[in-house]
């Protein structure tokens, strides 16, 4: 659609040309920035027709059920890397070398643990903390520990800061599980890879003989990871975009994300489908729920089904499927009686013209609590592993964003329905 443009006819002023812009892949786009000049603005709450920015990193096809990382598809990127790699290629836009991953991993290795002083940050929280409140929490702290990588005007600073925070969320993550449990904190091992690394921060105590976690477990983790790296421009990544316009600091944007991805209808739902499914309790229930989750007049939805984007299938979805069997066959547990009864419920929700008529598929937060819980990770911290897998790809945006000049603050307009201007009373007479 090179040089096409669109024409709109506005009362008043006449006929404004608009550019469309077109991608590499994907749709068009009407680029309406002159609109401001005319004393214009688009209405689209929830930017259901709106495309913030320009990327290179992921693509999204939500009526295919397609998601590329700079080009390759996810499926494959689960198959033959590990989440280091597609760290790697989402920082940088190509898959590393044998080489350029050795010294990656070495990079990120110099920077698994965190300052002394942030275990005492940790005391200041109430031991029934919700563990996404203290992440929104020492996150955004780390910007009082780190002064050498806060200034965004240097690539160095980018660059470290990228690592540190990709290097400390698994620590942070554990640590926040390790204080509500009350148990002491475990200090990384350099010699383990990233996802078993967590693993072992997650559940080693220092009074047991130590063992390495499980390479089937490690691997299902590595895939979370990796399914959950990166998303386009979804609610909480917009977010960091948003924090970051301002000139904010990298550990400041990507505490905002964090914030942003807490809530059920976002990276919420993995441990609202658990929620749900402990509450729907058995097979003869679920036809209450799904007429619940069918009532206009009732808030409840059916938890992991859905999304803004993907209106066939999520790929995503289909791979953690596959995950889910693994590692429940691994453990002997397909005879649980919660994946049963979420079997089931995908089963009959599936076949229900409701669900077919609106689109609404299972997504990857619907499996991925399951295979979390065969790991043994508390229902509280699934979305603290997912925001610890999505910080590279908040880090990858904030990082494209700088990178892309002019650095614009982000600032909507809005259309205000409120009182046109009136005349001040005071107190004594009104
Ligand atoms: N159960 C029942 N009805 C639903 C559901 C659901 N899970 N999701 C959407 N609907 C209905 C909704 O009521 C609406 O009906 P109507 O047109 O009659 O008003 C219609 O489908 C469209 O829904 P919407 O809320 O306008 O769609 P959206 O694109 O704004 O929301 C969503 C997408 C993911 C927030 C939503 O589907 C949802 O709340 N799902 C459950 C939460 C969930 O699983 N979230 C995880 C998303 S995947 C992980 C991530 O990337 O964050």
């Amino acid at each position: 659609m090179a040089d096409e443009k669109a024409t709109l006819n506005i009362p008043g002023l006449g006929l404004i040309e608009l550019p469309i812009k077109s991608g590499t892949i994907g749709q068009p786009v009407i680029d309406i920035q002159q609109l401001a000049q005319h004393g214009m603005f688009t209405f689209d709450p929830g930017f259901m027709s709106t495309a913030a920015c320009e990327s290179k990193i992921t693509y999204i096809d939500g009526d295919q059920g397609i998601l590329l990382h700079r080009g390759y598809p996810i499926t494959e990127l689960v198959e033959n890397s590990d989440y280091l790699e597609v760290c790697y290629l989402l920082l940088n836009g190509e898959l590393p070398t044998k080489q350029q991953k050795e010294e990656f991993s070495s990079e990120i290795k110099q920077h698994t643990l965190v300052h002394e002083q942030l275990r005492d940050f940790f005391y200041g929280f109430p031991r029934t903390s919700h563990p996404m409140a203290i992440m929104c929490g020492v996150v955004g702290a780390l910007s009082a520990f780190y002064h050498d990588s806060l200034n965004i005007n240097i690539p160095e600073h980018r660059h470290v800061a990228a690592l540190r925070l990709i290097a400390k969320m698994p620590t942070l993550a554990a640590m926040a599980y390790k204080y509500s449990i009350g148990q002491p904190f475990v200090y990384p091992k350099n010699f383990m890879g990233y996802a078993e690394n967590f693993l072992h921060m997650m559940f080693s105590v220092p009074a047991d003989i130590e063992e390495r976690p499980d390479p089937v477990l490690v691997r299902a983790m590595d895939q979370i990871f990796i399914l959950h790296a990166d998303h386009e421009q979804n609610a909480s990544t917009s977010t960091v975009r948003t924090a970051g316009s301002s000139a904010a600091n990298p550990f400041a944007c990507i505490a905002a994300g964090i914030a942003a991805l807490w809530g059920p209808a976002h990276g919420g739902a993995n441990e609202a489908v658990l929620n749900m499914l402990e509450e729907i309790g058995s097979e003869e229930n679920i036809p209450k729920y799904i007429a619940r989750a069918k009532d206009k007049n009732d808030t409840f939805r059916l938890m992991g089904f859905g999304h803004r984007v993907y209106k066939n299938f999520d790929p995503r979805a289909k791979v953690m499927r596959k995950t889910c069997y693994e590692v429940l066959t691994h453990l002997k547990l397909l005879d649980d009686p919660l994946f049963k009864l979420a079997l089931k419920l995908e089963e009959i929700a599936l076949q229900d013209p409701y669900f077919l008529e609106k689109k609404l598929y299972p997504n990857v937060d619907f499996y991925s609590g399951i295979v979390l819980r065969a790991l043994k990770i508390p229902k509280s911290m699934y979305t603290v592993v997912f925001a610890l897998a999505r910080t590279v790809g908040w880090v990858a945006n904030w990082k494209e964003m700088l990178n892309t000049p002019p650095l614009r603050i982000t600032r909507p307009r809005q259309l205000y329905t409120g009182y046109e201007q009136r005349k001040f009373v005071a107190i004594n007479k009104r």
